[in-house]
């Protein structure tokens, strides 16, 4: 069902607060069950879900929500076959200044549009060209870490992701390279959006924050003739020459809108998740040694996407556990019944990924990490199609899910094949994880690096 422009008008209505009818509680004024929910995401959805059932009310981060826990609300949510949700108004309160013209930031008929001009970069024929890139920074940073000897994994992997991100998001001649301005203005963009008081106020992180995004705007719109008239391969410049069913470039201002989104959609979550694999393999030289006679020399696309399965395991183990987008906020554009019950038009709803994917009657063992879960012959997450749903699904499913993939699997591939990494300290596991915003040891993972020869 298309919607018509009047139709649109969900997008200046207020959220819906009377979800008296539903089943559920709120918690704390204000707070709600947000600082519960910080300190153990998986305890106390569990005791929501227990107390009220699969479908209640509660209040999250200064919203009240519908919250929908099991696979099988996750998947109508994501499907939305009748388009009764708003991605936008979901993610809005969240993120609209930082992200605002993101694609996750777009709906129905106009995201459609925006997405299909980006897919070009994310085609299999252009993850192959990034693969090389990727696998030479990668190989420079293993090759420093095993002269340091040690290192502290997830500020290693947090500074490696974002060499890559220049060399494959966006090459740049010598003249118009600005990387520390850039790196500065994309780690104070990230910093911004965490900040708890939402005020472009001086003195604040949210001030830097925006100072951060006006900073990138900025530079990508003046580089966008540049790469449009130029032949170069990375993921601004196809942006940049993609037209859409009219003919027409994309809008300069549109296409910077798209890299600042895509630059931190990419990072902090593609961290985490190398991070967190790094903490669950430095726990275990056994599954290192094994992944190790699996490792293929040349470290191809092709090779590492299908010729890797242990890693490919390690991989969906590590965002199960700790899925980098925990949970998947929309809002009703109109009125709609959710398993016999009303859900009023424009109230929030919240699909916690991170405690679905640990449901106990859906995993064995749901809180361990068991790879092996994920092999041909258990296979435990065919049971349902979104029992494991760390990149979403629908409309809206990560774009850059195989970019994320290749990231992880380039950097393991080259560090198992070089090095052996263990903890600094032998009593070391289990460490303390932070779970917000997202996954990593609170210490960020002191790990040594043994090189094989
Ligand atoms: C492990 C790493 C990652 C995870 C777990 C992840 C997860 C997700 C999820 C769950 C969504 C959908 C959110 C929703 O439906 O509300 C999403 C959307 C998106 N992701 Fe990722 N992501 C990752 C890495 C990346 C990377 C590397 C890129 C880019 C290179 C990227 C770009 C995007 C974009 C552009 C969207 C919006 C898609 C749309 O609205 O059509 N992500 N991601």
């Amino acid at each position: 069902m298309n919607l018509s422009p009047d139709e649109y008008s969900y997008q200046q209505a207020p959220s819906n607060q009377k979800l008296g009818h539903i089943p559920g509680e709120y918690g704390l004024p204000f707070l709600g069950k947000t600082i519960a929910m910080f300190a153990d995401p998986v305890r106390m959805f569990h005791q929501h879900y227990e107390a009220f059932g699969p479908i209640s009310r509660i209040s999250i981060t200064g919203q009240k929500a519908v919250l929908l826990l099991g696979p099988q609300y996750l998947q109508m949510l994501l499907l939305d076959s009748e388009r009764n949700f708003s991605t936008k108004k979901g993610w809005d309160v969240f993120m609209s200044d930082f992200f605002a013209g993101g694609l996750l930031m777009r709906d129905f008929e106009e995201h459609r549009i925006h997405r299909r001009i980006m897919q070009t970069a994310f085609k299999s024929d252009s993850m192959r060209q990034y693969t090389d890139t990727i696998n030479a920074v990668v190989t420079q940073a293993v090759a420093r870490w095993q002269k340091q000897g040690e290192v502290l994994f997830y500020q290693e992997i947090k500074k490696l992701l974002l060499s890559i991100a220049f060399d494959v998001f966006c090459t740049v001649d010598p003249e118009d390279s600005d990387e520390d301005n850039i790196n500065r203005a994309f780690m104070d963009l990230m910093e911004g959006a965490m900040g708890m008081v939402r005020k472009d106020w001086p003195g604040l992180l949210y001030r830097r924050g925006m100072n951060g995004r006006r900073y990138l705007t900025h530079y990508f719109k003046r580089l966008v003739p540049k790469k449009r008239a130029g032949n170069d391969q990375d993921i601004f410049s196809h942006f940049c020459r993609e037209k859409n069913e009219a003919g027409q470039y994309f809008p300069d201002t549109e296409i910077a809108d798209h890299m600042v989104f895509l630059m931190l959609a990419a990072h902090d979550t593609t961290t985490s998740a190398i991070t967190m694999a790094g903490y669950y393999l430095a726990n275990d030289p056994a599954l290192q040694e094994r992944i190790y006679t699996q490792s293929p020399a040349d470290g191809s696309y092709d090779a590492l996407m299908e010729g890797v399965p242990l890693l490919d395991h390690v991989f969906r183990e590590t965002l199960r556990l700790h899925p980098p987008v925990s949970n998947i906020f929309r809002r009703t554009v109109r009125d709609c019944t959710i398993d016999g019950i009303h859900v009023p038009a424009h109230t929030m709803i919240s699909a916690p990924v991170h405690y679905i994917q640990q449901m106990n009657e859906h995993w064995t063992r749901a809180q361990s990490f068991w790879p092996e879960r994920f092999s041909d012959n258990i296979a435990e997450h065919k049971k349902h199609p979104f029992m494991w749903a760390p990149f979403g699904g629908g409309a809206h499913k990560c774009i850059g899910m195989h970019f994320a993939e290749l990231l992880f699997k380039c950097t393991f591939n080259e560090l198992n094949r070089q090095c052996r990494f263990d903890f600094l300290d032998e009593h070391y596991y289990p460490a303390k994880l932070q779970s917000f915003p997202f996954a990593k040891p609170m210490d960020d993972l002191p790990l040594k690096i043994v090189p094989r020869k």
